[in-house]
């Protein structure tokens, strides 16, 4: 699994592996525009326009949003990453922050409208991810959309990594979403190709809540995050 340095390198070239990946529908980068034009149109469709980028590593779908009026928060852990999306960004909020110590203190007061992570969250475990990502929504007023190498069961993960053979990294944490729904049981997934697709998690709200104003924040228990990748089944 690449540390920030490793991102730091891999940041110039970092666009045209993705295409290159694409275009030969490889995992693990098959079907990465569809993901992310998913997500575009759908934080498009709803309400409000502060939107907070986790991973947003050379800025293609915060860019768009970006251009589109929306306000722009992200966070990376990656320097280059972050030099690069500021360039493109100048007005964007783009914090250097490593999300595996959880969501940035100095953001504690924000609330956003929504938030996308394409290609990230798999850096964190099982437990990081549902103690991390319950952070996240405490932060949201609508919902947040992951995009990634991403599976409704265990068994098509499974059987993916299986076609997949000697190229499947065993580092990576892929989200799954029945792994994922005793935590968030309001998470729905939407398959996009044979080992891409999109998770979305978002309350059913009542219209009380929804015309309610400012979000309170209550507090979440941070969980313990144990070393690599294990199913939290
Ligand atoms: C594969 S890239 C995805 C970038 C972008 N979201 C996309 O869809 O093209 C993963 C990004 O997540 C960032 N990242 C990985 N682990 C991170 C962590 N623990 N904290 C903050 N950023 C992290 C990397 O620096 C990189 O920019």
């Amino acid at each position: 699994m690449l540390n920030h340095k490793g991102f730091d390198l891999w940041a110039d070239s970092y666009d045209q592996t993705v295409n290159a990946c694409e275009e030969s529908n490889e995992y693990p980068f098959a079907g990465y525009r569809q993901v992310l034009g998913e997500i575009y149109r759908a934080v498009r469709e709803g309400d409000g326009r502060k939107v907070l980028d986790i991973g947003f590593g050379t800025g293609v779908l915060a860019k768009k949003l970006y251009d589109n009026g929306y306000t722009v928060y992200g966070i990376d852990f990656s320097e280059k990453m972050v030099e690069i999306a500021r360039e493109k960004m100048p007005q964007a909020v783009l914090l250097w922050h490593n999300f595996s110590k959880g969501f940035p203190a100095l953001w504690e007061a924000e609330i956003f409208d929504t938030a996308v992570c394409t290609y990230a969250v798999h850096h964190l475990n099982g437990e990081e991810q549902v103690a991390f990502l319950g952070e996240v929504k405490r932060h949201l007023t609508g919902p947040l959309f992951l995009g990634d190498v991403a599976f409704e069961t265990v068994e098509e993960r499974d059987r993916c990594r299986e076609a997949v053979g000697e190229g499947w990294d065993a580092e990576e944490c892929y989200p799954v979403a029945e792994l994922l729904r005793p935590a968030f049981p309001e998470l729905r997934f939407q398959k996009i190709t044979h080992c891409s697709g999109i998770l979305v998690l978002q309350e059913r709200r009542s219209p009380v809540e929804k015309g309610s104003g400012q979000k309170k924040i209550p507090a979440v228990p941070k969980g313990k995050a144990p070393a690599g990748c294990r199913d939290l089944l």
